[in-house]
């Protein structure tokens, strides 16, 4: 039997703005996905999913699930009915839009097939053949998720534009550092909101360099506050990276009423995370009894919220 396993993530810093070539920063979640592959008689695979899920969720993703797995093995040099296994995941990551839950499953089924047909690869392969699963997911991945769901920890991650090899680089900080993440229920397509995102820029070129420029020093200094593990430094940048995002329109009045409502119950800073429009935010709440009282100010707004930590 071969295992594996890959991390969920949270953006802290540059969704969207990573598509422009952008500094982006995410942090891996201390949850993760785990997967054990196990040989089997027959033609194809059998999958047995038993991650914990938002409802509706498996059902949905099915078919880009059936292609990630197809891609995975093909870019591990294997066939799906080649070399037929009971492919089982679970873990503690509960799947859901924008905790990288797909690329955590890709990356730990990765892990299983090298474990499994002992195939020697190191993580930078695994890494590969992990974006080649997301791409079953949605087609043109910035490739952060996979990254953060391989190698854990704060990933300091620039695309290459040019298509060839992005820049990444893992931070490390003091220690981890509890956040809380709030889910608004509401789901919104990647695709479609980097679409108007495009579309903004494109109209109002002028307005959009000027929020890149100041998205870029907060980039730089954000990597500078949390290697120096200054917690507040890093919440007021988050806090000015929220108003960034409002302005390129992608944020919601949900993913608002949380990130004010964070702010209230004292989180150190509180952003919306990922595509926007509906999905997750994320504050920043160091310590116990902090990442209680703004989890609860969140549910009492009727939302879901998730204590975890990050680093
Ligand atoms: O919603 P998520 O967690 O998959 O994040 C999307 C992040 C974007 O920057 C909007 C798109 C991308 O490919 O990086």
């Amino acid at each position: 039997m071969g295992v594996g396993y890959g991390y969920g993530k949270t953006i802290l810093f540059g969704e969207h703005f990573v598509v422009y070539g952008m500094p982006s920063i995410a942090s891996a979640l201390e949850s993760k996905t785990t997967c054990k592959v196990e040989r089997i008689e027959g033609n194809t695979y059998v999958l047995v999913d038993e991650r914990p899920a938002t409802p509706g969720y498996k059902k949905e993703k099915f078919e880009e699930q059936a292609a990630s797995i197809e891609n995975v093995f093909l870019a591990a040099g294997l066939s799906t009915s080649g070399n037929p296994v009971r492919i089982t995941f679970g873990g503690d990551l509960k799947a859901a839009s924008g905790v990288g839950a797909s690329a955590a499953s890709c990356a730990a089924l990765a892990r299983a097939l090298n474990d499994e047909f002992s195939l020697g690869f190191d993580d930078k392969r695994i890494n590969e053949i992990a974006y080649e699963g997301e791409k079953g997911y949605h087609g043109t991945p910035s490739g952060i998720d996979n990254t953060a769901a391989v190698y854990g920890g704060f990933i300091w991650f620039v695309k290459n534009l040019s298509g060839g090899e992005n820049t990444m680089e893992l931070l490390k900080i003091g220690k981890p550092v509890e956040i809380v993440i709030g889910n608004s229920g509401l789901t919104s397509s990647t695709k479609e909101v980097v679409g108007d995102v495009r579309k903004l820029k494109e109209g109002n070129p002028e307005k959009f360099g000027r929020i890149m420029g100041e998205y870029g020093g907060i980039a730089d200094n954000a990597r500078h506050t949390l290697q120096a593990y200054d917690l507040h430094g890093v919440g007021k940048l988050m806090d000015r990276c929220h108003s960034l995002l409002q302005e390129i329109t992608v944020s919601c009045k949900e993913l608002d009423l949380m990130v004010e409502a964070s702010r209230k119950a004292g989180a150190y800073g509180a952003k919306l995370t990922g595509t926007g429009r509906g999905g997750l935010m994320v504050a920043l709440t160091p310590g116990k009894s902090l990442q209680e009282e703004v989890a609860k100010a969140i549910e009492a707004e009727g939302f879901f919220a998730i204590r975890t930590k990050i680093g």
